[in-house]
C-alpha cells in the first residue's frame, strides 16, 4: 500500500518526538497501520539546531500555513502550539485544502475546536487530537471509542503534569513552589509561558475538550471557572496532610440540574482516593459511565514520548481510513441539540 505522507509542523519537543518514534518503531507502525507513515515535509522556526533526530530527505518548508498546500501531503501534524496565530492558520488552510489534521494543541481547540470540527466535517477530513488532554493516556480514544455506549456522570482528573509535579516535590521535599517550577520547565513539562499552567488555564483547557466528549455538549472553555495553583504556600500543603489530604489540582465537569458544570481548582484529595496517589508529572482521568461504572486512566501527561505516542496512534487511524466523528458529535448534530433544547426551555 502507499504509504501515508504527512507534513509536520513544529519541531520542538513534541515534533522531535514524533520524528523519532516514527523511526524507531516504525516497521511495528507499519504493521500496525497497515502501510509505512513517513513525514515528507517539516516547518520549525530553526533550521540548524541538533535535534539527535534524521531529517534527511524531508522538505524544509518556511511558510508553516504553506505546509497544508505541500505536494503529495496526505495528512498534516500541527505542534507549533498556541490557540491563534500560525497553528490556526495552518489548521484552517489544512481542511480547506481537503486534508486531515492531527495536532496536539489543547489551546486551539478549547477555542476554535468547534470551528474546526464544523470545517472539517464539512469536508469531510478528519481532525484528531487525542495528544491534546493528558498527553500519552488515550483518554480520547478511551471515552469515545471504548466507552462510546456509555452516558457519563461525571469526568474528572489531574491534568497538568507541570502542577501535579510542583504539588506533589513541594509535599515530598518541602521546597518552594518557585523552586520546584524550574525543575518543571528545565524538564520541559511546562508550557512555554508556565503562568498557562500555574493559573489553572491549561487544565481548563484539556478538561473543555473532555466535557465535550462525555457530555456531548459544545466545547464552552469560557463558562470555565478557574483556580490554579499559584498560591499554594508548603504551610497549605503541610496542614492538608496532617488532616489526611493531599493537595491536587483537579478538573472537574459533570451534570446537575443547571446543566453542564466545568470547574479547575486545587482541591484536598483524601489520602484513599486514587487521584491522591498520582505524583510527579502523572495525569489521571477518571469517568463514571452508567454501564461501564468507574473507569481510571494514569500515565504521563507530558513530554516527547508520551505525547509523541499520542500523535502517532491518531496518524495510525488515518493511515487505517479511520476518522470517525471529529467531535463528540458531529457539529450539526450539535447545533440541532442546541436548538431543540432552546424550544424546550
Ligand atoms: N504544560 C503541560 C503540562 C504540557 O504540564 O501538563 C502537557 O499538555
Amino acid at each position: 500500500a502507499d504509504p501515508l505522507n504527512i507534513a509536520l509542523a513544529g519541531l520542538g519537543t513534541v515534533g522531535a518526538g514524533v520524528v523519532r518514534l516514527l523511526a524507531d518503531n516504525g516497521d511495528l507502525i507499519a504493521r500496525r497501520a497497515g502501510r509505512a507513515i513517513r513525514v515528507v515535509a517539516v516547518s520549525a522556526r530553526d533550521r540548524t539546531r541538533d535535534r539527535g533526530i534524521d531529517l534527511s530527505g524531508i522538505d524544509w518548508v518556511d511558510d508553516t500555513a504553506a505546509l497544508a498546500e505541500h505536494s503529495g501531503v496526505d495528512a498534516v501534524v500541527e505542534v507549533v502550539g498556541g490557540s491563534d496565530g500560525p497553528a490556526l492558520a495552518l489548521a484552517r488552510r489544512t481542511i480547506a485544502a481537503g486534508r486531515s489534521l492531527v495536532t496536539a494543541n489543547k489551546a486551539m481547540i478549547a477555542h476554535h475546536g468547534m470551528d474546526l470540527a464544523a470545517a472539517a466535517e464539512a469536508g469531510g477530513v478528519a481532525l484528531k487530537y487525542e495528544a491534546a488532554v493528558a498527553g500519552g493516556i488515550p483518554v480520547i480514544k478511551g471515552l469515545r471509542e471504548g466507552a462510546a455506549a456509555n452516558r457519563f456522570a461525571h469526568v474528572y482528573g489531574i491534568l497538568n503534569g507541570t502542577c501535579n509535579h510542583i504539588l506533589s516535590v513541594m509535599e515530598k521535599e518541602g521546597r518552594s513552589f518557585a523552586d520546584v517550577l524550574a525543575e518543571a520547565q528545565a524538564l520541559g513539562y511546562a508550557e512555554a509561558d508556565p503562568a498557562f499552567d500555574i493559573d489553572g488555564v491549561d487544565a481548563a483547557h484539556k478538561l473543555a475538550i473532555l466535557a465535550s466528549l462525555a457530555f456531548g455538549t459544545a466545547i464552552d472553555f469560557d463558562a470555565i471557572e478557574t483556580v490554579g495553583v499559584r498560591h499554594v504556600v508548603e504551610a497549605d500543603i503541610a496542614e492538608a496532610a496532617a488532616l489526611g489530604f493531599r493537595i491536587r489540582l483537579v478538573g472537574v465537569a459533570g451534570m446537575d440540574a443547571g446543566g453542564l458544570f466545568q470547574r479547575v481548582h486545587p482541591h484536598l484529595v483524601p489520602h484513599d482516593h486514587p487521584l491522591a496517589h498520582v505524583s510527579g508529572s502523572l495525569n489521571a482521568v477518571v469517568a463514571q459511565g452508567d454501564a461501564v461504572g468507574r473507569l481510571f486512566f494514569e500515565g504521563r501527561g507530558a513530554g516527547a514520548g508520551p505525547t509523541a505516542s499520542a500523535v502517532v496512534a491518531d496518524l495510525i487511524d488515518l493511515a487505517r481510513g479511520a476518522s470517525g466523528p471529529v467531535l463528540s458529535m458531529p457539529a450539526e448534530t450539535l447545533e440541532r441539540a442546541a436548538v431543540a433544547d432552546a424550544g424546550a426551555r
